[in-house]
């Protein structure tokens, strides 16, 4: 016989037939003559009622217990009661897996996020993060086909490295020398050349260069795979593994680049809001009920599905560097100095800022273009100013930054000024320099913080809640 899943079986397609289900108990409730078990396989954030009448002993029944996996045989039937429209009246009950009532942590009532991350491990088998990792998994697949429609090329790029692709040094270093006794030249400075690579390597911390190169012969390319930063950052929106989608596009400018941004963002929410409703709808009630205990000036003003609703039927808000900094200082919340960093032309956007405007002044994600030079990547394109460059920053609702990107620089001596500037060496980056020797054209790419999307589309709040299991300052649990 063949196993269906829950989310079939609820659909009834298989109504008055007998069924073989199996999944984990999520509570039995019931008397001598009938139980009422709840069981959930993943496939969807509604569990299926099994139905044991008195035909099953109280003795047969007893080591069905919240967590314990069981198999199930019954003929599938509409329900009577309420809550449900189809159950199964089971005719044979086996207990796959026993989960010890005195030991499984996850019991019926509802766990703190907090006491659910140090049990990670088990956590998948609550509503919320059932519906959470539904959500992620849609999500993935519907970048996949974003790109898939678009004629796009998806390119895997290296996860070891020599190279610092942002310039900022936050890189974990891999090695397989002996930490204690490692070899060291003349000068008493680590010796890499006697490493495995024959030179110092890191986990990457983006696979925009290689992107770069690939993009100079598909025209259109974009990866999809994990990044590392070693920042310190104990924040709700870094961690220091993350995934990060990396589009690159030849031929493309500043505006070109934002406006597939632009579509894209919209196109993955809409896919999860036409095949996650369910999830998101739970989710949404989730974050209503942690509204209540919240002081009336913090609470949402929309809920989470009215939220995605909007961000997928409007236009982003566009502005630049230089009149997000007027309207920041014009704000009355500067004037009221309510930030807690200054702000003038020139120094980085805080992540209060960044709120600021997206929160308070638009009510809206909002894409910031043209930057100071000085506050960015090596890589990006000088404007004819001469101090800003054609950089974008996409600022989402209760998440600030979500996208980092840019229009690169194409020209060769200007980038080989700007390497100069910063300290990186052209030896270094030979192979990112042929580009702009051999065939270089305008071009531009960005990357979307995977995680901080699917916090955007669940609502959750940390960020070490949307990744199975996170890597942050002192935790790698798991
Ligand atoms: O702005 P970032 O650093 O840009 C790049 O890495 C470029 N190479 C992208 C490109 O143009 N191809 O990072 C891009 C995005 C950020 O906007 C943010 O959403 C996410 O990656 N991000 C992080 N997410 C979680 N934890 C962290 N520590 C993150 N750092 C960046
Ligand atoms: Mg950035």
């Amino acid at each position: 016989m063949q196993r269906t899943k829950v989310k079939d079986l609820l659909q009834g397609a298989e109504e008055g037939k007998e069924v073989l289900l199996k999944g984990w108990v999520r509570t039995k409730r019931g008397n001598k003559y009938v139980n009422f078990i709840a069981v959930n396989d993943g496939s969807t954030i509604n569990n299926l009622q099994v139905v044991a009448d008195e035909k099953f002993s109280e003795e047969s029944l007893k080591d069905i217990t919240t967590g314990a996996a069981i198999s199930v045989v019954g003929q599938l039937v509409a329900s009577q009661g309420k809550g449900q429209a189809y159950e199964v009246q089971a005719t044979s009950i086996e207990v796959v897996g026993k989960a010890d009532p005195e030991t499984y942590p996850l019991q019926k009532k509802a766990h703190s996020l907090e006491f659910l991350r140090e049990i990670a491990h088990l956590r998948f088998r609550t509503n919320t993060f059932g519906a959470v990792f539904r959500v992620r998994n849609t999500l993935a697949f519907a970048v996949h086909r974003f790109f898939n429609e678009k004629g796009f090329v998806y390119m895997h790029t290296p996860i070891i490295t020599a190279s610092d692709a942002e310039g900022a040094g936050e890189m974990f270093r891999v090695t397989t020398l002996d930490p204690t006794n490692p070899p060291l030249t003349e000068n008493g400075q680590v010796d890499y050349a006697e490493d495995f690579f024959g030179k110092a390597t890191n986990l990457t911390v983006s696979g925009q260069l290689e992107g770069e190169l690939a993009a100079m012969a598909f025209s259109d390319i974009y990866t999809f795979g994990p990044t590392f930063r070693a920042e310190n950052s104990n924040t709700t929106r870094h961690l220091a593994e993350f995934w990060m989608i990396e589009p690159e596009m030849a031929f493309y400018d500043l505006k070109m680049n934002a406006d597939l941004a632009e579509e894209f963002i919209k196109y993955i929410i809409r896919y999860a809001l036409e095949h996650n409703r369910e999830d998101i709808e739970f989710l949404g009630q989730r974050l209503a009920e942690e509204d209540k205990s919240k002081p009336q000036q913090e609470r949402q003003e929309m809920t989470l599905l009215e939220k995605l609703e909007f961000v997928v039927s409007n236009d982003f808000e566009r502005v630049t560097y230089t009149e997000a900094i007027d309207i920041l200082v014009n704000s009355n919340h500067y004037k009221k100095k309510k930030f807690q960093y200054d702000v003038s032309w020139g120094v980085d956007l805080q992540s209060e800022h960044e709120r600021y405007l997206v929160e308070k002044h638009f009510k809206k994600p909002v894409i910031v273009t043209d930057y100071p030079k000085d506050i960015k990547a090596f890589y990006m394109r000088l404007n004819d100013d001469g101090k800003t460059v054609a950089a974008m920053d996409i600022l989402a609702p209760g998440i600030g930054e979500i996208v980092g990107g840019s229009q690169r620089e194409e020209r060769l001596d200007l980038l080989v000024e700007r390497m100069k500037a910063v300290g990186i060496h052209e030896e270094d980056l030979w192979w990112y320099l042929d580009t702009r020797r051999f065939g270089g054209c305008p071009h531009a790419g960005f990357g979307l913080g995977f995680e901080r999307m699917v916090q955007f589309v669940t609502g959750m709040g940390n960020i070490r809640d949307v990744i199975p299991f996170p890597r942050t300052p002192q935790n790698a649990e798991f």
